[in-house]
This record gives C-alpha cells, structure tokens and sequence, in this order.
C-alpha cells in the first residue's frame, strides 16, 4: 500500500466530504499535524468561504491566493477517465485490492418489486408490473480509504445490481454531486492532493478553488446541512444524474433517482457520533436485517420544462411529481468478517434495460470509463 501521511483532522476539513467518490482519509494514516480545535469526527468542511461550518480552524481564515475556475481542458495525454482516477488516487492513495472511490463497503444481496407505476414512462423490464428481481447490492463509503470512518459526514453510496446485471444503479446519499463536469471535478481532487513532501494539503489553495468553483459548493452545503445516517437503512439514496425514459409509444422522458427509506431518514446526533465512533454501519445493518429486510420506496422524480436536465450540481425542486415505480428490500448482508461476493464486480450506472438511456450530462457520461480504469487497477 502507498498512502501519503496526512493528518485525519486536516483532511476531514479539506476534502469536501464530497467525492460521491470522495470521503475521507483517515485512519490508517498517524496523524501528522493535528489542526487546533478540531475534534477527530470534524465534519469534512472543505476550507471555504461557509459562513456557518464549524470548523473553521486556522486555514479557513487564510487569505485566498488567485484561483481561475478550474473547468479548462487537462494537459496530459492520458484518457480524462485515467486521469480522474489517478485524482482520486492522489488525494487517498492506493490500496490493493479495494475499488479507488467506495474503497470502504460490504455487499448484500435482496429484491427489487416493481409496482407497474413505471409503465406509461418507460418499457424497461424491469420495472414492469410485479416484475421481482434478485438484487444485489454495495453500501459504500465516498472515497479511497478502506479505513474511512462511518461517523463522519462524508458521502454514503448504494449500488444495485437487478437480474444479473440486467439493470444497475449506482446512488449516493446527496441529491447532487460534487462538481458539474469531469473536469471540475479532476480540479477539486487536484488541488487537496497533500504535498509529496510535507504531507499535508494546501488550505489556502483549497480555499481559494473553492471561491472559484461555486459548483462545489451544493454538495459542501448537503453534507454540511444533514447529519450522517445513522444507518444504511435510514438514508435516502440518489441518482442524481438524470437518465431518459421511453415508453410504448416512443414518448421520451427524463428524469431522477431517489431511493426513500421506509425506516424514514435517520441522522446521527452529535451524541451518537461519538458514542458509535468510526465503524458500525456494517455490524447495524446485518444486525437490523437480521430482524426484517430494510426498505425503500423507489421514486422517479420528474422534471418541469425549464428544469436543467444535465447538471449533477443542480437538484429539483422539492415540489416537482415523484412516481412511486417499485420497492427495494435488502434481505442479507455478507458475512461477518469475510470477503464479499460483490467485491470483485464492477456496478455500472449505464447498464440498463431498453427503454432507459443515459442522459446527456458529462459527469454520467464518463463515469463508467473510470470505473473500469479503477478496477483494472484494484490489484495494484
Ligand atoms: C466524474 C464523476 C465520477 C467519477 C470520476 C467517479 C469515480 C469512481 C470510481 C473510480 C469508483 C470506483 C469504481 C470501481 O472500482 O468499481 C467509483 C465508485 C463509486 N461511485 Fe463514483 N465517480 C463519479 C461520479 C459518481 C456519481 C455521480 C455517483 C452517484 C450518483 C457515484 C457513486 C459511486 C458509488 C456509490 C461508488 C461505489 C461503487 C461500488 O460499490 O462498487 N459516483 N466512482
């Protein structure tokens, strides 16, 4: 393993938490130089103009340097996919074996019933009335670090495949992601890549790419506003990029994912985060499923004309029509202790059935390029 030494407290104030990828690196790494007054279960504030965060230690306060907008195009050569990946890569380092984003996650396995609500939007099989699928399925945390903690507010990912990969889905629980294009988000992994030498991240570097990319800042905002689950069970899970539904009659419409609990959402106080410390997801949830399958009513969310349809930064409004199209329920969770029989599979959020098709929205569109990249990279 090759992992740059950083301080936990440092990077949980510098990495926007975001990375639907991202999340934090912690653990496994000494700290190297403890920020002041920063409690080790910080939230994962960036170092940003936020008026409200809490944690504005030292490198909040310092003077922005000159930031231009980072969305010009990268100079390497190599496939923007390879160079996202070696982003992520920079920021967590690299851990054989384990996936570079959702590095730290376990499968389970469950079923998908479909209520039929779908069929006057979409032909696809899978969401046919009564149409039961074998699920299975990934909770993750954001980012490269197996050891990420679980009672941070960083990002909580689920990934679904429906009939043997007939179908999958990819979710996070923030509404939207953390930068608008891939190459915004090549650039907010850039720059809280931690000095080779000095080990820690450049705070008022940090700070000034964040005055310059206000697209980073939704994400920032969710993760800062809402508490971490306090379960797998009791979060919602998003799409957030829109995909395109067709149905019988060739009429075509876009729209998002949203994945309710029916345990309803359920945060951690600052109680509990304490009390819970850095790993008990897993442990809950194989416990609570153990009882009874963990539940969610599985929601299409649909557009009003004017609504942007291609922008993984932009949620829509609350008020706009959901169609409740089917249920999730997790009924299992691989064994305590043991290695996962989802661990070496790829889920691919543009695997899909006919009647459904990707969006036009860059962040979708590369998505699956770098999900390869990090799996012909997991052994290294
Ligand atoms: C340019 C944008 C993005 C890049 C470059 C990126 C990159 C990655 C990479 C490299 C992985 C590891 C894949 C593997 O080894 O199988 C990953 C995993 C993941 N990503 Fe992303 N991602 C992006 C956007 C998103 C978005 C928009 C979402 C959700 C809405 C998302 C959710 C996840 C989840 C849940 C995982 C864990 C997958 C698993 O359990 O196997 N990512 N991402």
């Amino acid at each position: 393993m090759t992992h740059p030494t950083r301080s936990p407290v440092a990077t949980a104030l510098l990495i926007a938490g975001a990375l639907a990828s991202p999340g934090l690196a912690t653990a496994q790494t000494a700290p190297a130089a403890p920020m002041p007054g920063a409690p080790m279960s910080a939230s994962p504030m960036p170092a940003s103009p936020m008026p409200a965060a809490p944690m504005h230690a030292a490198p909040m306060q310092a003077a922005p340097m000159q930031a231009a907008p980072m969305s010009a195009a990268p100079m390497s050569s190599e496939p923007l996919s390879a160079q996202l990946v070696d982003g992520l890569q920079g920021v967590f380092g690299t851990h054989a074996g384990r996936r570079r984003s959702g590095a730290k996650g376990f499968c389970a396995v469950g079923e998908f019933v479909a209520s039929g609500n779908a069929e006057r939007l979409t032909t696809a099989e899978t969401l046919q009335r009564n149409k039961r699928s074998p699920v299975v399925a990934r909770f993750s945390i954001g980012g490269g670090s197996p050891m990420a903690p679980d009672n941070a507010p960083s990002v909580r990912g689920l990934s679904l495949s429906l009939d043997n990969g007939a179908h999958e889905f990819v979710l996070i629980n923030t509404p939207v992601f953390t930068a608008r294009t891939p190459e915004g988000f090549l650039a907010f992994l850039k720059v809280r890549a931690p000095d080779p030498q000095t080990r820690q991240m450049n705070a008022p570097a940090i700070a000034a790419a964040n005055a310059a990319n206000p697209d980073w800042m939704p994400q920032i905002a969710y993760l800062r506003d809402n508490p971490p689950p306090a379960s797998y069970a009791t979060s919602a899970y998003f799409g957030v990029n829109s995909f395109v539904f067709t149905n019988r009659q060739g009429q075509k419409q876009h729209a998002r994912w949203t994945f309710e609990p029916v345990a309803g959402r359920v945060g951690l106080t600052p109680e509990e985060r304490t009390a819970r410390g850095p790993t008990f997801l897993e442990a809950e949830l194989r416990e609570r499923v153990a009882r009874a399958p963990a539940e969610w009513r599985v929601l299409l969310q649909i557009p009003q004309s004017g609504d942007p349809l291609n922008d993984a930064v932009a949620a829509w409004p609350a008020d706009r029509p959901t169609v409740e199209v089917g249920r999730l329920r997790i009924s299992g969770v691989q064994a305590a202790g043991q290695p996962g029989a989802c661990d070496a599979q790829m889920f691919n959020p543009v695997l899909l059935p006919a009647g459904i098709d990707p969006s036009e929205d860059p962040i979708l569109a590369i998505r699956a390029e770098a999900y390869a990249v990090s799996l012909s990279r997991r052994s290294q």
